[in-house]
């Protein structure tokens, strides 16, 4: 075990040079998508002129190279919420890419949808557009189909990654990935720590605050129905043996849950 201090040194340096575009980086530690082999170096260009990010935020370049690493082979379908770098990556390496966002491009230069829609890189007809809050497009969406990979990244405060996730994970294909980013926010985090849990998912890794999760084999939670004790996150912290105490001192049975768990 290396001591506390050297292990902090080597991390941070690790978080600098994930940062770091890709063309600062030396040639070993640069790497490229499996798919299309001109991606990485295209985005990497466009970045110099248009800027590392718009005014949300953009997922770094090798951690959008990372994903792709993990996708099952074959071709992909992809959907995310919220847009910008992710979906120039997505546009090229999906054979169909749906995005829902907000139209932000009256913001001119740090418009996220003017970000990707102006990259040279992007593969525009791979790309189908839901414009419009997700809150209010994802519930009347109708035409989803199964995914490969689901990125979460557009609202974040809570409950909305929830929301998203809810109308999502029906239509993620088995061994497909999840990806939650931004699991420093506490919510977000809880939600990540939820998923970890669930039989559904398996954490594949975290990097930096960007969690992905693989589709296991187990069979789909309705999403009509209850069944809270069916989730692990549930299991693992409910007593389902206790009694319950009631304010007037009195005691009442454990739950039964019509004797289903
Ligand atoms: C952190 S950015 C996404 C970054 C993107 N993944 C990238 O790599 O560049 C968040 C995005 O969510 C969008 N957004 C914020 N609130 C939204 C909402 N209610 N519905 C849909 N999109 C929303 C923002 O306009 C922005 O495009």
């Amino acid at each position: 075990m290396l001591p506390h201090f050297v292990q902090r040194t080597y991390s941070r340096l690790k978080r600098n040079l994930w940062q770091l575009p890709l063309t600062g980086a030396p040639g070993p530690f640069r790497s490229e998508a499996k798919r299309d082999g001109d991606l990485a170096a295209e985005i990497a260009a466009y970045e110099k002129s248009a800027g590392l990010a718009h005014g949300a935020g953009s997922l770094p370049l090798r951690t959008l190279l990372r994903i792709e690493q993990l996708l099952p082979e074959g071709e992909v379908s992809s959907v995310e919420t919220g847009c910008g770098k992710s979906t120039i990556f997505f546009s090229r390496i999906s054979k169909k890419h749906r995005v829902f966002c907000l139209d932000d491009r009256d913001a001119g230069a740090s418009s996220s949808v003017g970000y990707f829609m102006d990259c040279p890189a992007t593969r525009m007809e791979a790309v189908d557009v839901v414009f419009g809050p997700t809150q209010a497009t994802l519930p009347l969406f109708k035409g989803h189909e199964p995914y490969d990979i689901v990125m979460i990244d557009g609202p974040h405060g809570f409950p909305f990654p929830e929301l998203e996730y809810y109308y999502f994970y029906p239509h993620l294909k088995q061994d497909g990935l999840l990806v939650l980013d931004d699991i420093h926010i506490a919510t977000i985090g809880r939600l990540a720590d939820f998923i970890a849990e669930d039989r559904m998912f398996e954490l594949v890794e975290c990097i930096g605050a960007t969690a992905i999760f693989r589709r296991t084999a187990a069979p789909t939670f309705d999403p009509f129905g209850d069944g809270w004790w069916e989730q692990g996150f549930n299991r693992r912290r409910a007593d389902f043996n206790k009694h319950v105490h009631l304010l007037d001192g009195k005691r009442r049975k454990p739950f039964s849950f019509e004797g289903r768990f």
